[in-house]
């Protein structure tokens, strides 16, 4: 958010000393983790359902974090004594709530959010949002006799399984019905019965979103994120017909590429009105930016000097002198985030500077998630210690589930059991030996050699995923 905010030329306040607020913040999933990685701030949380707050609350206190409180409370009932925030988070609410929680959650926010503030506000969009409500009404249908959440999902699909199958393969219909059938089945259920099948499903255009938001005094600032290499905004020409009809009203062009975009879901940023939002990414607020990637160089194929590979198995071959000293730069950083003060020797050597072809160049890799735009740098270990420890909130975390959040606020599957143990073995009274012995006692069926190299292996996967304190 703080990105964004200063890319699009704003001051927010500095992450690491903010006080930040998530309405209808479940157990507190998302503001734990970043209370622990941001002690120097304050988080607040709410919401109305009382047994994910009270778990929220037990964490909090295993933890001892003293910068984060959870409670439970009606947005209906919150005000002005919860004080003002620099950061403001409502995902999963604004699409799925009634016409009065919707109202009030955007006076509640603007009422909170302090002058520099950002507030991040995810919804359902149209038009995506209306095939997918034709979708979500055909799976109600199928579901309408059944109580349990998950089966309501596993009788949705049927459902729609059983109306494609009533279709031509290469119907249009049949088409739509399995591309949305897809996308679903790749999530987990839980998060589709509460994404597609809750009472109120309320998608709305862009522009209506704006506007609503704009009643409230609050305006629009840019997305959470910026687009994908596919968006469609990079693809149509500036001279093209859609791109006139759309002339240079920016909130007219968004709303008609969502058009294009068919577009269903957004995560929206918005702060106040008048703070000189500056469009355009104007060389002067890279300065005051932060970057980083993980993009690991190897051997380049064909003549390529350099490859760069993402811990996901995305490869991106370079012959362009530019790129490859940028990412080689910040690649010896990581996990560290550089300023481009620090960068700006070494890359002049290759001719890349803060001009108009630099930040082209720094925005398609940003773009392409090759380069991450921050603003702070988190106690994220850079070497492994002799006796390394892991951020005790993953510890915490992996004593129940294979997801982890590190210290960067990314989110980390581990699924192998010999891994997890691992993480959790890591609170810095261990040195190698006494990783191994106590992996020895935990997993005696395996080998000295595996265990070894299995704890190598953990420590660099958790060293290059941010988990490993400095
Ligand atoms: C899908 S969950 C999202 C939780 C969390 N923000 C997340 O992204 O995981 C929606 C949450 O909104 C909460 N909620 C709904 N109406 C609310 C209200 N009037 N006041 C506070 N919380 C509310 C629900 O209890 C639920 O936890």
């Amino acid at each position: 958010m703080a990105a964004m905010a200063i890319l699009h030329g704003l001051s927010p306040t500095p992450v690491e000393r903010s006080r930040v607020l998530e309405i209808a913040c479940g157990d507190g999933a998302n503001l734990i983790p970043a209370a622990y990685a941001v002690p120097s701030s304050e988080f607040v949380g709410f919401d109305l359902a009382r047994l994910p707050v009270e778990r929220g609350q037990r964490r909090i206190a295993e933890l001892g974090l003293r910068n984060i409180r959870l409670f439970q409370l009606d947005l209906l009932a919150a005000g002005a004594d919860l004080g003002r925030f620099d950061y403001i988070i409502a995902h999963g609410l604004y699409s799925w709530s009634p016409e009065p929680v919707r109202d009030r959650l955007l006076a509640l926010i603007s009422d909170l959010l302090t002058d520099d503030g950002v507030a991040f506000i995810s919804f359902n969009a149209m038009p995506g949002g209306q095939l997918r409500s034709m979708v979500r009404d055909m799976m109600l249908f199928g579901a309408k006799d059944v109580e349990d959440p998950e089966q309501q999902v596993v009788e949705g699909f049927r459902f729609l399984r059983l109306v494609m199958e009533g279709l031509p393969q290469n119907d249009v219909y049949r088409a739509l019905i399995e591309s949305q059938l897809q996308r679903m089945e790749d999530k987990n259920p839980k998060v589709t019965r509460h994404d597609e099948l809750s009472e109120i499903y309320y998608p709305v255009y862009f522009t209506e979103f704006v506007e609503h938001a704009h009643r409230h005094g609050l305006e629009y600032l840019s997305e959470a994120q910026l687009p994908a290499p596919s968006d469609c905004g990079y693809r149509i020409e500036p001279e093209s017909e859609l791109a006139t009809m759309a002339g240079p009203d920016f909130l007219r062009h968004e709303q008609m590429l969502d058009f294009v975009r068919m577009r269903a879901y957004r995560e929206t940023l918005v702060c106040r009105p008048g703070r000189g939002i500056r469009r355009g990414f104007p060389p002067e607020h890279f300065r005051r930016l932060l970057f980083a990637t993980q993009a690991a160089p190897a051997p380049g194929q064909g003549g390529n000097p350099t490859a760069f590979v993402m811990p996901g198995g995305m490869r991106m071959e370079s012959n362009h002198p530019k790129v490859s000293a940028l990412l080689l730069a910040l690649g010896a950083a990581w996990p560290r985030a550089v300023s481009w003060d620090e960068l700006e020797p070494r890359l002049a050597r290759v001719g890349l500077a803060l001009d108009a072809d630099g930040v082209g160049l720094i925005m398609r890799l940003s773009i392409a998630r090759m380069v991450e735009l921050r603003t702070w740098n988190p106690r994220a270990a850079h070497e492994i210690a002799a006796r390394p420890r892991a951020s005790a909130c993953s510890r915490h975390q992996a004593l129940g589930s294979p997801y982890v959040t590190s210290l960067l606020h990314t989110s980390w599957t581990f699924e192998d059991a010999k891994i997890r143990r691992l993480l959790m073995l890591l609170d810095g009274t261990r040195d190698r030996s006494g990783l191994l012995a106590a992996m020895r006692a935990e997993f005696p069926e395996a080998s000295e050699q595996d265990l070894e190299a299995g704890i190598e292996h953990g420590l660099e996967l958790f060293l290059r995923s941010g988990v490993l304190e400095a």
